[in-house]
């Protein structure tokens, strides 16, 4: 009859070593898959966030290649990572945006923004609406996230519609973890690469797309001459006030100019701020050397009626004159912009009649008129946009009868029978959905 084999006090050992060696085993893989998510975040850039202010926002700061990945078709979902105040009076805010499928993010150009599709609540509490907005992207390409950064409207929005009604649900709703849907960057207000010296103009929250490019050059082209002025009331509205003088201490290529047009008691002159007043081209002819500079301009629509005809009376080239196209500005050049490329059709100059068959409204169109979407506008039909820029899709219209032509390719490609009104003029009679 057969017997177990007696277990020797060596066999018994051998079984205790087998046994705890297959415990550690099993526990350091545990732990890899655990903190596998987290090292690749750190590998892309993000460290786990607080929910709020914190020294991360120099660490998102750091400049790094983008990983390489091209753009997506329609909306996408991000999560908010983090949220950073920059100012004094704690009115903008930077978020910071991840894929959720947490694939390569594709690069985008200094200048470009991004398309949300918001459901924001209605004003009456019946559910909420649909609203498409842009906002600047505002540092430079980075790995694994972008950024955008927010001003919220100074005092509650009045129509149904106004910009600072998204700004606003920014601020108040979308906190750390809300999912968002977005469009990948487009628009055509961007910084080339090259060598020529560059004048960025920002006023206000227009700083987001100047600091992107700046971020940019320190990136890519240290040694290219950037001077910034940047004009707001005081030290308590300037954002990213100690990001922005960092750079300038750091590099001397770059040069800061903070115009303070309503300085506070405590702001002082040379050491906090550099010129009492607002941005103008009086400063420029003091501050700037003779050199081809281009000027990249961004700021409220005031100031960009202002500063864009007074540039092109100082005699600075059309073609280095570059603005941000946002919001209803609507900026009267003194000889009209050349903007036709190869393929487009020019617009005629004849008058035309344009026809909205749901408003019911009908009226001689000519150049002076603008874009379809503006002269809508000056119908009194209210039109949904975004970009205003051709990047977003938000005021694509369908075209009942009649052509439009495209004084440059849009960003977005319209659906076949449509067209993207703030971009386009028509080009015959034309009889459009709106
Ligand atoms: S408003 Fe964005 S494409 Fe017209």
């Amino acid at each position: 009859m057969l017997t177990p084999p007696e277990m020797t006090s060596a066999s018994l050992l051998l079984w205790i070593v087998l046994g705890i060696t297959l415990q550690l085993a099993l526990w350091l893989g545990f732990g890899f898959w655990r903190h596998w998510g987290e090292y690749r975040a750190l590998r892309a850039g993000l460290l786990p966030s607080e929910g709020g202010a914190g020294p991360q926002a120099e660490v998102f700061s750091g400049l790094t290649e983008p990983a390489s990945a091209t753009a997506w078709n329609g909306f996408r979902n991000f999560r908010v990572d983090h949220r950073e105040i920059e100012d004094g009076t704690r009115s903008i805010c930077s978020f910071y945006l991840v894929p959720e499928d947490r694939q390569p993010l594709p690069s985008f150009k200094p200048g470009q923004f991004l398309t949300f599709r918001l459901g924001i609540p209605k004003a009456d509490g019946s559910g909420t609406e649909q609203v498409t907005r842009c906002y600047s992207l505002s540092d430079a390409p980075q790995s694994g996230h972008y950024r955008v950064s927010i001003k919220r409207a100074p005092s509650p929005p009045k129509s149904d519609h106004p910009p600072g009604r998204s700004s606003n649900f920014f601020h108040d709703h979308v906190q750390v973890g809300t999912t968002l849907q977005v469009r990948a960057p487009s628009g055509h207000f961007t910084l080339e690469p090259g060598s020529s010296p560059i004048v960025l103009i920002a006023g206000g929250i227009g700083i987001t797309p100047m600091l992107s490019m700046l971020n940019w050059c320190q990136s890519q082209q240290p040694e290219r001459e950037v001077w910034l002025f940047y004009g707001v009331r005081n030290s308590k509205e300037t954002a990213f006030a100690a990001h922005l003088n960092a750079i300038a201490a750091a590099n001397p290529n770059v040069h800061l100019r903070l115009c303070f047009s309503d300085p506070l008691p405590e702001d002082r002159l040379g050491k906090d701020f550099h010129h009492r007043g607002r941005v103008d081209v009086n400063l420029f002819r003091m501050e700037l050397p003779l050199k081809p500079f281009h000027y990249y301009i961004c700021g409220p629509t005031p100031m960009m009626e202002t500063l864009v005809p007074a540039l092109d009376d100082w005699g600075v080239p059309d073609a280095h004159i570059h603005f941000e196209a946002f919001g209803p500005a609507s900026i009267k050049r003194r000889k009209p912009v050349a903007a036709v490329t190869e393929n487009a059709i020019a617009v005629p100059v004849s008058d035309i009649t344009v026809t909205f068959a749901k408003s019911g409204k009908q009226a001689p169109w000519s150049p002076q008129s603008g874009s379809l979407l503006e002269f809508a506008e000056s119908q009194g039909i209210a039109i949904d946009s975004g970009c205003r820029a051709g990047g977003c899709g938000t005021c694509q219209t369908t075209i009942r009868s009649g052509e439009v032509a495209y004084r440059q390719a849009p960003d977005y490609d319209p659906e076949p029978g449509t067209c993207l009104m703030c971009v386009c003029t028509p080009k015959t009679n034309v009889t459009l959905e709106a």
